[in-house]
């Protein structure tokens, strides 16, 4: 039996900020309805440039980005919410002068189309979904703490009710606490069949609540597998798989 069509795949994608240096070489990647690829990989090994290359901010040299078989190489970033992509980067994508509401609100309200007269009830249920928000949602954006903009962000993207999520490095500068309710918010998502991308640096979290994973070095995938295969004496095969072990 043919495997079915991935939700996200990269073939070959070779990619970079100048002409001449790739900080991405021939990546090959999927993601799958309602699972998650984690990618882990060393600071600046190229994690967050591969989030950018999906997103179009980063048009891939060679190779494709392929979204339910179509190619969205270097598509214009707007119009990833109208295909049901959505990114939670790993700097803030928020506007801190403008309120929670008006954060969560402004995706939705320019497409009138997408998400219609629902719009409004979506709101109410995401401050169910996320409680922490409903009494702030008349402060700016900018004056909650971390986890609470976190807390916007995963709220954001659940509005927009995306087909794929990419989550690039959610749980950094958090308490563990936090942490780990970004990782059940990520599971979650995951649950109502939300393809996911997860880049975090906690690797043996990463590893445990992923399907597949991928291990990125100096801008390669140097492994690639089932998660069951990554488990067992993770430590010394990351290390092993990132190139540090002698
Ligand atoms: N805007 C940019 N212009 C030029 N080079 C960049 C730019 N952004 C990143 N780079 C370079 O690309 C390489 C990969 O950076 P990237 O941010 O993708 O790494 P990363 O794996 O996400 O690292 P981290 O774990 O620290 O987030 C680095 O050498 C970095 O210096
Ligand atoms: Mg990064």
């Amino acid at each position: 039996m043919s495997e079915p069509q991935p939700l996200l795949e990269l073939r070959d994608v070779t990619a970079g900020y100048a002409q001449d240096i790739d900080v991405l070489r021939d990546i090959r990647l999927r993601v799958d309805t309602g699972q998650i690829t984690g990618l882990i990989g060393l600071n600046g090994a190229g994690k967050s440039t591969l989030v950018k290359t999906i997103c179009g901010f980063l048009p891939p040299k060679t190779g494709q980005v392929l979204f339910d078989g179509q190619d969205i190489g270097g598509i214009a970033p707007h119009k990833l919410i109208d295909l049901g992509i959505c990114c939670i980067p790993q700097e803030s994508s928020l506007f801190p002068h403008l309120s929670v509401q008006e954060n969560l609100m402004l995706p939705l309200l320019g497409r009138p189309r997408r998400f219609g007269k629902d719009a409004r009830d979506r709101l109410q249920e995401a401050f169910e979904v996320f409680p922490a928000l409903r009494e702030k949602r008349s402060q700016a954006a900018g004056s909650l703490s971390g986890g609470q903009q976190k807390q916007l962000e995963f709220a954001k993207a659940w509005l927009q009710q995306p087909r794929l999520c990419l989550v690039d490095e959610p749980s950094i500068g958090l308490s563990p606490r936090i942490s780990e309710e970004v990782f059940v918010w990520i599971e979650r998502f995951a649950a109502m069949k939300m393809g996911i991308l997860l880049i975090d640096h906690n690797v043996r979290r990463v590893v445990r609540m992923s399907d597949r994973v991928c291990v990125l070095s100096l801008g390669k995938i140097t492994a690639e597998g089932a998660s069951s295969e990554f488990q067992g004496d993770l430590h010394q095969q990351v290390q092993q798989w990132l190139g540090l072990h002698f």
